[in-house]
C-alpha cells in the first residue's frame, strides 16, 4: 500500500516513514527539503498520486499566532483538496491531547482549526491527539525559565516517547479510518514541576523550581488536568524515568 507521510523528516514523521516502511509499504516522505510544500501547494499531487492513505505529522516552522494560523490553514486547505483529487482513502492528523481546552493559545487554534478542516472534508479520516513528547520537555523547561529560576503552573502532563506516538500514528494508519479521534499517552501523570525536575537531573539542586498558576500551558489558560488525556486514552509503557537513562547510556557511549 502507497503510504504518504507529510512532515515525513520530522521528530514523528522520521519514526513513522521507518515504521511503515519496515513493514513492507510503499512510504514516501514529503516535506519542503524533499521538494513538497503543502503550504504551497508544490509537489502535492505527484505525491499523492496512487496513494492509499496521506499522514500529516508536519508542523510549523513558527509558532507565533498569525503564521501558525496561515500555516495550519493553507497546509490542510492543500492538502484536503489534493487528497480529494487523488482518492485517498484515509486521512491520518496527529493533533494535540487537550487542544479544545488551550484555545486562549494561538497555536492551538490553529491546530483545532487543522482538526476541523479535516473532520469537514468528507474524506474517511482519523485524528491521534498524542500528549507532549518526551523529547520536548526540555523545550518546556526553556520556555520556564525567567532568570535562575523556573515557572511552573500546578497543572499535570502526562507524556510519551516519540517512538511511542509514531507506534500509535503507524498503527492507526493502517487500520480503519476511525472518522474520529484517539487519544494517546504516556504511562504516568506528573505535577509539572516534578517533571521539570527530573529533566534537570543532577542540576535541579542549583534551579528553583516555582509554582506559579499564572504560568498556564505555553502562555494558554490551563488547569489540573487540560493536557492530560481522558479516560479511554491508549496509553504506552515506556516511563520518562527509564526513556532518560537510555538517552543518558546513549550519550555516554558516543
Ligand atoms: N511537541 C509535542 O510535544 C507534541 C505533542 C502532540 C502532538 N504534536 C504534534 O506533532 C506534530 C509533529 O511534530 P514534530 O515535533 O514531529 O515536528 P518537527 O520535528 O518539527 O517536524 C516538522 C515537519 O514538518 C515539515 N514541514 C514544515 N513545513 C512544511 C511544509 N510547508 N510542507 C510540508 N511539510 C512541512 C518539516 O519538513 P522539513 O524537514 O523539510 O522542514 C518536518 O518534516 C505537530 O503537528 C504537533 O502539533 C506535538
Amino acid at each position: 500500500m502507497k503510504i504518504v507521510v507529510i512532515g515525513g523528516s520530522g521528530l514523528i514523521g522520521s519514526r513513522v516513514v521507518q515504521r511503515l516502511s519496515a513493514e513492507g509499504h510503499q512510504v514516501v516522505s514529503g516535506s519542503p527539503k524533499s521538494g513538497v510544500n503543502s503550504v504551497t501547494g508544490e509537489g502535492l499531487a505527484e505525491t499523492l498520486k496512487g496513494a492509499a492513505v496521506l499522514v500529516d505529522v508536519s508542523n510549523s516552522p513558527s509558532f507565533d499566532d498569525a503564521p501558525v494560523m496561515e500555516f495550519f490553514q493553507k497546509s490542510t486547505r492543500n492538502l484536503v483538496a489534493a487528497a480529494k483529487a487523488a482518492g485517498i482513502g484515509h486521512y491520518v492528523a496527529l493533533s494535540v491531547v487537550g487542544t479544545d481546552r488551550l484555545l486562549s493559545s494561538g497555536y492551538f487554534r490553529a491546530k483545532m482549526v487543522q482538526e476541523t478542516m479535516i473532520k469537514e472534508s468528507s474524506i474517511p479520516y482519523s485524528i491521534v491527539r498524542a500528549t507532549q513528547f518526551y523529547e520536548f520537555v526540555n523545550s518546556i523547561v526553556e520556555f520556564s525559565t525567567v532568570g535562575e529560576a523556573i515557572r511552573v503552573a500546578p497543572i499535570l502532563i502526562q507524556p510519551m516517547a516519540a517512538a511511542d506516538v509514531s507506534q500509535a500514528v503507524g498503527d492507526v494508519a493502517l487500520g480503519k479510518p476511525l472518522n474520529g479521534t484517539l487519544e494517546v499517552g504516556g504511562p504516568k501523570a506528573y505535577q509539572m514541576a516534578e517533571l521539570v525536575k527530573l529533566a534537570l537531573g543532577s542540576r535541579a539542586a542549583q534551579r528553583e523550581v516555582i509554582i506559579d498558576p499564572k504560568m498556564g500551558y505555553f502562555g494558554a489558560e490551563a488547569s489540573e488536568r487540560t493536557i492530560v488525556p481522558d479516560a479511554g486514552a491508549k496509553l504506552s509503557s515506556k516511563s520518562y524515568e527509564d526513556w532518560l537513562s537510555q538517552q543518558q547510556a546513549a550519550a555516554a557511549a558516543r
